[in-house]
C-alpha cells in the first residue's frame, strides 16, 4: 500500500479508531471464501470486500495484456502499490477449446504471430519475451497464465476469473456472436467443459484462486435461444455445477442481463420465465440458492459505466440503481427474499484528470460503495492492447491501441492519471476501508 494511499485513508475515515488500530479487512485473506447473508467471509469469518482491478486475458493472443511492455512480477507489482486487494483476469472459452483440441497454435509464438501478423508479430514475440526471459517461443498460453498467477500469489493478490467471451476479441456488443447462450461463437457446451477444466486447473495451480464470474455481459442477440430468465437459469445453474465439481471452494459469481446492468429478479426471488412463441414458451424456474450444492458460494455482480454522462442528483442515481439489484444487500427490504453479496465488477471512465468531475457518475458511485458495502473491480489496469478488434470500428482492428481508461500508461511502467485516481480509486478503497 502506498503512502499517499495510506494518507487518502486516514484523512477520509470518520473514525478516529482508524488511527490507532488498522482495520480487519487490511489483513490477508485466508481462503476459502463462502458467503453469510450479503457478505463473503473469509476463512476466519472476516468480511471480505473485494477491491479488485481488471487485467484483461481474453483478447485475441489469450493472454494477460501488457507483457511486451513489462514483466509479469512489475505488473503484478502494481496491484498492492494500488491498494488494491485482488484482480478480475478475464478468459477467452476459446483458449480452453485449444486445451482440448491440443492445437499447436497454443505457444506464445503461434498466438502472438496468427494475431498481429508475421512481421509484427515477430517484434512484440521479441518485446514479450525480452520482459519475461522466464519464458521462450514454445511456451504455451497456460503457461503464462500459470505463472502470472504465482506471481499473483507471491504478492497475496486474490484471483477472481472471468469467463468474458468465447471467441477471443473484444467485449461487447450486440451481434457479435459473443452475446448469448447458442449465439455464432458462444457454444454453451464448450463454455461449460471449458469451466470444468480451467477451474480444476485453477484450483491445483493458483494458490490465490478464489472465485469465477460465470460468463460477463450476457445481452441480447439474433441467436437461436430465447433471451429470457429461464433460459438463464438453465445454463447458469449447469456452469455453477461444473465449477462446484471441480473446484468446490470457488465463489460463484452470477451476472445478470441486458451487458449485466440487472439481476433483481434473483434476490426478489421472481419468477424466471420463458418467452412466448419461443422453445421456452410456458416454461418458468425458481432461483432457490438452499437448493444448490453452492448455496454458501454465491456471488451477484453488476456492471455500472457512465455512457450516459449522468448529472443525475446522487440520491435519484443511486435509488434507480438499487431497483437493478442491490436489494440483495438489503436484508430489511421487505421485497428481498434472498440476500446475497455483491460484487460491481465493472465500472470506470477515462482516466484524463477532469472527466471524473464532469459528471456525477464518480460520486455517486462512491455513495454507493459506502452506503452499500460492496466490493467491486475497476475497469482497467491496462494501458496499452497488444491488439484490439472491435466489430463495427474503422478500422476494426488496431495494433498497440492506447487504452485511455487504463490506471497504467501506454508502456505499463507508470500510473496514467494521479489526480482521477486520488478522486476516484483511492475514496473507493476508503469508502470499504472506513467502515
Ligand atoms: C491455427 O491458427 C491458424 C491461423 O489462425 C489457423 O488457420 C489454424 O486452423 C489453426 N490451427 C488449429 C489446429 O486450430
Ligand atoms: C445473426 O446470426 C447469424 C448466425 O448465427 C450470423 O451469421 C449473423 O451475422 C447474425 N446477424 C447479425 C445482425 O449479427
Ligand atoms: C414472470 O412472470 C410472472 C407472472 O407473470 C411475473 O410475476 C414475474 O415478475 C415474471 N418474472 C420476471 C423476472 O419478470
Ligand atoms: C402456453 O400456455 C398457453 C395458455 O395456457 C397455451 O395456450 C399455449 O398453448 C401454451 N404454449 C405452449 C408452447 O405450451
Ligand atoms: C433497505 O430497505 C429498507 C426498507 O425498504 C429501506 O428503508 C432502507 O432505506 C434500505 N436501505 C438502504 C441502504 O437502501
Ligand atoms: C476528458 O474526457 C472528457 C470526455 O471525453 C472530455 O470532455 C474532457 O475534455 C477531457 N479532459 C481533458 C483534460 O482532456
Ligand atoms: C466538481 O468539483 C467541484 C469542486 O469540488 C464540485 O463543487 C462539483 O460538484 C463537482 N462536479 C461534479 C459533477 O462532481
Ligand atoms: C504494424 O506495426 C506498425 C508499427 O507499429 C503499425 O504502424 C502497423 O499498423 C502495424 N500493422 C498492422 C497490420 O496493424
Ligand atoms: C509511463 O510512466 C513512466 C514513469 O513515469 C515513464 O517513464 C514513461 O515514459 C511513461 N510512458 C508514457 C508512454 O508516457
Amino acid at each position: 500500500m502506498s503512502l499517499k494511499h495510506l494518507f487518502e485513508i486516514l484523512l477520509f475515515s470518520p473514525f478516529a479508531h482508524a488511527l490507532a488500530s488498522p482495520p480487519p479487512n487490511r489483513r490477508t485473506p485466508i481462503l476459502p471464501f463462502s458467503t453469510k447473508g450479503r457478505d463473503i467471509l473469509d476463512s476466519n469469518g472476516d468480511i471480505f470486500h473485494f477491491k479488485a482491478t481488471n487485467w484483461p486475458g481474453h483478447q485475441e493472443i489469450m493472454i494477460p495484456e501488457g507483457l511486451q511492455h513489462a514483466s509479469i512480477a512489475s505488473i503484478v507489482a502494481w496491484i498492492p502499490e494500488l491498494g488494491l486487494n485482488s484482480v478480475r483476469l478475464t478468459y477467452a472459452t476459446e483458449m480452453i477449446d485449444d486445451v482440448y483440441s491440443n492445437s499447436p497454435n497454443q505457444t506464445l509464438e503461434k498466438s502472438v504471430l496468427n494475431a498481429l501478423g508475421a512481421e509484427n508479430g515477430t517484434v512484440v514475440l521479441g518485446q514479450i519475451l525480452d520482459n519475461n526471459p522466464e519464458f521462450t517461443k514454445e511456451t504455451t498460453r497456460l503457461e503464462v497464465w500459470d505463472a502470472v498467477a504465482q506471481e499473483l500469489a507471491n504478492r497475496n493478490i486474490i484471483i477472481h476469473l472471468d469467463n468474458h467471451v468465447s471467441k477471443a476479441f473484444w467485449c461487447c456488443a450486440d451481434n457479435d456472436g459473443n452475446g448469448w447462450f447458442g449465439e455464432r461463437f458462444f457454444d454453451v457446451e464448450k463454455w461449460i467443459r471449458g469451466w470444468s477444466f480451467i477451474s480444476g486447473h485453477a484450483k491445483d495451480n493458483w494458490p490465490t484462486f478464489a472465485s469465477v464470474g460465470l460468463r460477463n455481459e450476457l445481452r441480447a442477440s439474433n441467436a437461436s435461444e430465447p433471451v429470457d430468465w429461464y433460459t438463464w437459469y438453465v445454463h447458469m445453474t449447469a456452469a455453477a455445477d461444473a465449477v462446484h465439481d471441480a473446484a468446490p471452494d470457488a465463489l460463484i459469481v452470477f451476472s445478470g442481463l441486458s451487458y449485466d446492468t440487472y439481476i433483481d429478479p434473483i434476490p426478489l426471488g421472481k419468477s424466471l420465465n420463458g418467452t412466448a412463441g419461443t422453445a421456452t414458451a410456458n416454461k418458468t424456474a425458481l432461483f432457490v440458492p438452499s437448493e444448490f450444492a453452492w448455496a454458501e458460494k454465491i456471488v451477484l455482480e453488476i456492471h455500472k459505466y457512465d455512457f450516459e454522462a449522468t448529472q443525475k442528483s446522487c440520491s435519484v442515481f443511486k435509488a434507480d440503481w438499487y431497483k437493478q439489484g442491490f436489494q440483495a444487500v438489503n436484508a430489511s427490504d421487505p421485497a428481498t427474499k434472498y440476500t446475497f453479496p455483491m460484487v460491481i465488477s465493472e465500472w470506470g471512465f477515462i482516466q484524463n484528470g477532469t472527466y471524473w468531475n464532469q459528471t456525477t457518475y464518480n460520486t455517486c458511485l462512491i455513495e454507493m460503495v459506502r452506503d452499500y458495502q460492496v466490493g467491486w473491480m475497476h475497469w482497467e489496469l491496462s494501458g496499452s492492447f497488444y491488439l484490439q478488434t472491435r466489430p463495427g470500428r474503422v478500422p476494426s482492428t488496431i495494433q498497440g491501441l492506447e487504452e485511455f481508461w487504463g490506471l497504467l500508461n501506454y508502456t505499463w511502467d507508470g500510473l496514467r492519471d494521479p489526480v482521477t485516481l486520488e478522486n476516484s480509486l483511492n475514496k473507493l478503497i476508503a469508502a470499504l476501508d472506513s467502515s
